[in-house]
């Protein structure tokens, strides 16, 4: 199923749009079923209502691990590298990951747990994490997993919209010099969580932790208290996998529901394609468990190909900014597949940090979460792949479950700044505004698709139509992305940013109005309006324009005080770069905030604010010049 040509690449394509239904059919062949599909795909995008694999029974575990344990058993599936590089690498192979993953399954069942049952991760990046998602799937429980970054409320708030039974967590996370007190945001959390009736809590920093009696218990105790067979749950190709929050331009986080047997083929498709993986080979995604990236590229994708799959506890800098390189240099990986704002930090430190690192095991190398600039991605394709090694510079979504538009390493011809060209079965269009489509090249639009994938979101959790309205309502029969998207001469994809009221802070997802909506919690706060502005490290960086009164004391108290809030409320992810007090905000006359004035003030582009005329207090435009000086 690897495509190894550009002609192959374009026949794969050309029959994929042909003949959607057997293009997908075959390649769900190279999956293991317990029983077959008896339809590829129905589909509809108004109500929206997709199904693949429709009568197919399989469990995903049963494809990431069983499988591979007759000829593999002994590869290392994942290697576990801690943030302290003075602690030992952990190696796993098929057989001990599959032991530990039916071991901690049956300790799951042992806690209550059942198939469709809600499980709530919130963990650091050890190899339980992974163990823990893959036991639930395994059991044909939902994983719901929550990135270590977010804050008590934002997790209460997450495991109650799905009324998860029980959580799984660690006393606490090391990233880098920090310690962070996972079990202490979890007490927090779920004091407001009636649905919780377990906590599996893991020793990982053995930092004292409480353990409240008849709810929490150590992951170390249960283990023993279970042995490790565990047949896999039948589940139905449509039954829900798990859940994934995300934000998007309301205030409140949705949950992205993606289901089992069509993720499962998406994921392990696309890895297999895009990183051109071969067999030996080791794979480094630098991603946190806790996003898309990786469930699909980290967990799913690879083991379900049989790869060796590197997961990385600490952060890029610590204890240097040759930590990365130290990794390459230790494990050979032979992929290394990382997001622009760990370049751009890592550029900034100048080319000390590679110095006498052996880079040369590189051979592909990947980048995803935002739009790449050219100059990071010369220094990634120069520095770090000597310029040999193809750079596939992947888009997609939360919603997709996998990579969307991307090169073909080896495959397709690269170009800095381009996601390049649409994967087979993938039919990219791009809209104008009312949503006719803007047909031929050297054009630009909003990014949308026209036809289903098997990786592609089913629902929100709980809410259809919040579904059907985010994504199916604003252009008819399309997907709507969200992204904006040039296509040029030769017909290749370059994304250019969110349409939406959407930031992408280091790769980082986070709704303008879920920030402003925080903001406005704090004490004293009358509105807030929230935009994104050029940041050299983090692609974006969070502007805040603020009113606040009656402030006692001193501004940058207040600034403080504001950062404070939002961590509580959100996470540390969301705290803005930025501050600035206003008196008022730009705002039409039917009392909407002109985001587009907000938006050049923050990147200093004052001198040609478009038509003001429209506002109900043009006055207030000049006041928040002369205040976004001092900044
Ligand atoms: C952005 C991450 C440009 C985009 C996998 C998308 C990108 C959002 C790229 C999804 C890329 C992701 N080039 N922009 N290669 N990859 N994006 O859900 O705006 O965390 O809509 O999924 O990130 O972010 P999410």
């Amino acid at each position: 199923m690897q495509i190894t040509s550009f002609k192959q690449y374009e026949e794969d394509y050309k029959k994929s749009i042909e003949n959607p239904e057997q293009f997908w059919g075959e390649v769900a062949q190279n999956f293991q079923w317990r029983k077959p599909w008896f339809k590829v795909l129905s589909w509809n995008f108004n109500e929206p209502q997709i199904k693949w694999f429709e009568g197919a029974k399989l469990n995903i575990t049963e494809n990431c691990l069983d499988r591979h344990l007759e000829k593999n058993g002994d590869k290392p599936a994942i290697i576990w590298e801690p943030n302290n590089p003075e602690e030992e690498s952990v190696t796993l192979t098929y057989k001990m990951l599959h032991e530990r993953v039916c071991r901690f399954a049956n300790v799951l069942k042992r806690n209550g747990a059942k198939k469709g049952d809600r499980i709530c991760i919130y963990m650091p990046m050890v190899p339980e994490l992974a163990i823990a998602v893959l036991a639930c799937a395994r059991i044909g429980a939902v994983h719901s997993v929550i990135f270590g970054g977010f804050s008590a409320k934002s997790i209460a708030d997450r495991i109650n919209d799905s009324q998860c039974k029980l959580v799984i967590t660690a006393d606490g996370a090391y990233r880098g010099n920090k310690q962070i007190p996972l079990k202490d945001v979890i007490d927090d959390a779920l004091i407001g969580c009636p649905t919780v009736e377990k906590c599996i809590v893991l020793t990982h920093v053995r930092t004292p932790v409480s353990m409240l009696k008849g709810r929490d218990v150590w992951w170390e105790d249960e283990v023993k208290h279970v042995n490790d067979v565990c047949e896999a749950e039948e589940m139905d190709a449509e039954d829900m996998l798990f859940i994934l929050y995300t934000s998007g331009s309301t205030g409140k986080p949705k949950g992205v529901v993606h289901t089992c047997g069509g993720y499962m083929v998406y994921a392990g498709y696309t890895f297999s394609n895009v990183f051109n993986y071969q067999p030996d080979e080791v794979y480094f995604c630098t991603a946190d468990i806790g996003w898309i990236t990786g469930h699909s590229y980290i967990v799913y994708g690879p083991l379900s190909q049989g790869a060796t799959s590197v997961l990385f506890e600490g952060i890029p800098t610590y204890p240097s900014p040759s930590r990365f390189w130290d990794i390459v240099e230790k494990h050979k990986i032979n992929t290394l597949y990382t997001a622009p704002t760990a370049i751009r930090s890592l550029m900034s430190f100048g080319e000390d940090p590679l110095q006498g690192k052996d880079l040369s095991s590189i051979r592909v190398l990947g980048s995803v979460g935002e739009p790449i600039n050219e100059e990071a991605w010369h220094w990634f394709d120069e520095k770090i792949g000597h310029s040999k090694a193809p750079i596939v510079d992947t888009w997609w979504q939360t919603e997709t479950g996998g990579i969307m538009i991307s090169p073909i390493a080896t495959v397709t011809p690269t170009k800095p700044g381009y996601a390049t060209l649409p994967l087979p079965g993938i039919q990219p269009i791009l809209v104008d505004e009312n949503g006719n489509e803007i047909a031929g090249n050297s054009v630009s639009g909003n990014l949308c698709i026209k036809f289903p994938w098997p990786g592609m979101l089913r629902t929100t959790y709980g809410d259809h139509e919040r579904c059907k309205q985010t994504y199916f309502s604003t252009y008819e029969n399309l997907y709507f992305t969200g992204d904006g998207c040039l296509r040029d001469e030769d017909g290749y994809y370059r994304i250019t940013g969110r349409v939406d009221d959407v930031l992408n802070v280091s790769g980082h997802r986070i709704g303008t109005a879920e920030v402003e909506n925080a903001i406005n919690m704090h004490a004293g706060v009358v509105e807030s309006a929230v935009v994104g502005y050029p940041h050299d490290v983090k692609g974006q960086g969070i502007y805040a324009f603020v009113i606040y009164p009656e402030m006692h004391g001193e501004a940058e108290l207040s600034k403080k005080d504001i950062l404070q809030t939002v961590t509580r409320v959100i996470g540390a992810i969301a705290k803005p770069d930025k501050i600035l007090f206003v008196t008022g905000l730009p705002k039409t006359r039917s009392g909407k905030i002109m985001r587009r004035i907000l938006r050049k003030i923050s990147d200093g582009d004052t001198a040609n604010l478009g038509d003001t005329s429209t506002l109900l207090d043009p006055g207030v435009v000049e006041e928040i010049i002369e205040a976004a000086k001092s900044l």
